[in-house]
């Protein structure tokens, strides 16, 4: 995992002018300046097609970062901007003038560009010599999810990448590993000697996963029309926390041992057909509702968003992993925007007792055992399990053993794009994606795509402030299930 190196690197940011720039790329790029992290060796150099000056590009740092920190200040003063388009060679002429001056330090490229942009990228970079080192120093890639729209294209992106770049060159960041308690799945079950006896099909009846957001699409409306909610955060969220969950013992946390562990685990999701799609699965589109006693409108009147789109902002499904570890045991997942709270959590529902000795009437109030790990807001753990009641009668109540990150620690995570930059710096890919991964992943995820597309599941809707639509309880329902987070 990252050192704390303070490593020479000219940081070049395509998309400089943007809004993934802006919100996150240099809020922490000023938090890793101000932890000493990065300093008088770090060289920022921005491209995009709006135009700016030097200057200007400083006083938009300066404004995104809200930079107090002396380091970060200095490390914004030499900052330079590059006006240009992706495609020109120009750009990139502009660009080996500025990487000279550096005395060819490291390079970092981060494409916080549209994802349309990445492959042209790399491409020129490795038209323009600027993609594979020869002097000795690193160069890599830094990109964002969506990898692609479906297997195919995430083929030709991989493909044109890898024209470009060695795949270990390339550092593809899904947001959600950077989470201090996704991380933490490795700890809780490699670590400690109670949980992993009992993970698996003879002790867990099912597993679920959660990832619930109160907002709408904000101003992505045009974005998320043509992504919804499968391409959003099935694809690329949700299975990176279900592998890190349901993947085997790594024989040790190397980057590649542990990311071998997950394309395996990936490779036992079963891949279903159009029957089982139908069965499993349930798409949803929210309608005009109330969250926090606040009325919002319904997603078709988002702006940027169709008066008829049929694009999803709910999917639950039921997976199912076919290995010795998890055959039977059902994997719930669902995902929203717009539902009544924000809140991402993964539980492990357990099996009842094999034969309960207590009477009907004394364990009415004793729910099955539950392990929640709960990766946000509040990040923590809690298990819930049967205690007796104070009193004569034995009876018998669910209660709850919780622990907090920042009770325990007190200071609160980091977020999550600063551990993840600083690991792309140092050189640490165990927390970013690699090319068999995202195939895998879009492998199980583009024929439920296909299905949407043909209407084989029928888009439902729900009222925003909801947890979604009814047909994702009735999923549960038909197993004798329901879902833990209400
Ligand atoms: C992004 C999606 O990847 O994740 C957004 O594109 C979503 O639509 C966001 O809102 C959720 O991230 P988080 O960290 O708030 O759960």
């Amino acid at each position: 995992m990252a050192q704390t190196d303070n490593i020479p690197v000219t940081f070049v940011i395509f998309g400089a002018s943007g809004d993934l720039t802006n919100r996150k790329i240099l809020p922490a790029l000023c938090s890793l300046a101000a932890d000493g992290h990065i300093g008088k060796e770090f060289n920022l150099v921005g491209i995009a097609r709006t135009e700016l000056t030097d200057k200007a590009f400083q006083q938009l740092i300066k404004k995104s970062a809200g930079s107090k920190c002396a380091e970060f200040n200095e490390i914004i003063s030499r900052a330079k901007y590059i006006t240009g388009e992706y495609t020109h060679n120009d750009t990139f002429d502009q660009l080996k003038d500025i990487l000279a001056t550096h005395n060819n330090s490291n390079i970092c490229y981060y494409l916080a560009t549209i994802p349309e942009m990445f492959g042209e990228i790399a491409i020129q970079l490795s038209k323009n010599g600027l993609s594979r080192s020869t002097n000795g120093k690193f160069i890599r890639l830094v990109i964002e999810k969506p990898f692609g729209r479906s297997y195919e294209s995430a083929e030709k992106l991989n493909s044109m990448l890898h024209q470009a770049m060695d795949e270990n060159q390339i550092f593809r960041i899904d947001h959600y590993m950077g989470k201090e308690n996704v991380q933490n799945l490795l700890a809780l079950r490699f670590a400690n000697a109670i949980f992993e006896p009992i993970w698996n099909r003879r002790y867990v009846d099912n597993i679920q996963l959660t990832v619930a957001e109160s907002l709408g699409v904000e101003h992505r409306g045009g974005f998320y029309e043509a992504e919804g909610a499968l391409r959003d955060i099935v694809q690329n969220h949700v299975m990176q926390v279900l592998s890190l969950t349901l993947m085997e013992p790594p024989a040790n946390m190397d980057a590649n041992s542990i990311r071998n562990e997950k394309v395996k685990l990936l490779q036992s999701i079963e891949i279903m057909n159009k029957t089982e799609i139908a069965q499993n699965v349930v798409r949803g589109q929210y309608v005009a509702g109330t969250i926090d006693d606040q009325k919002v409108p319904a997603y078709r009147m988002e702006p940027g968003v169709s008066k008829s789109s049929t694009t999803e902002t709910f999917v639950a499904m039921r997976l199912s992993v076919d290995n010795w570890r998890w055959a039977g045991v059902p994997i719930y997942v669902r995902t929203g925007k717009r539902l009544k709270l924000r809140a991402t959590e993964l539980a492990l529902q357990f099996k009842r007792v094999p034969h309960m000795s207590f009477s009907k009437e004394l364990t009415h109030d004793l729910e099955p055992d539950v392990l929640v790990l709960k990766i946000q807001p509040n990040e923590g753990i809690s298990v819930q399990f049967g205690v007796k009641v104070p009193g004569r009668e034995f009876k018998l109540k669910t209660v709850s053993m919780d622990f907090n990150y920042q009770d325990e620690f007190k200071e609160p995570s980091k977020d999550a794009y600063q551990r993840l930059i600083l690991d792309a710096i140092v050189g640490d890919p165990t927390l970013f994606i690699r090319s068999d991964e995202v195939m895998q992943a879009w492998k199980i995820i583009t024929p439920v795509e296909m299905a949407f597309k043909h209407n084989v599941t029928p888009l439902t809707s729900y009222k925003a402030g909801s947890l979604g639509p009814v047909e994702s309880d009735k999923l549960l329902a038909q197993y004798k299930h329901k879902w833990h987070l209400q």
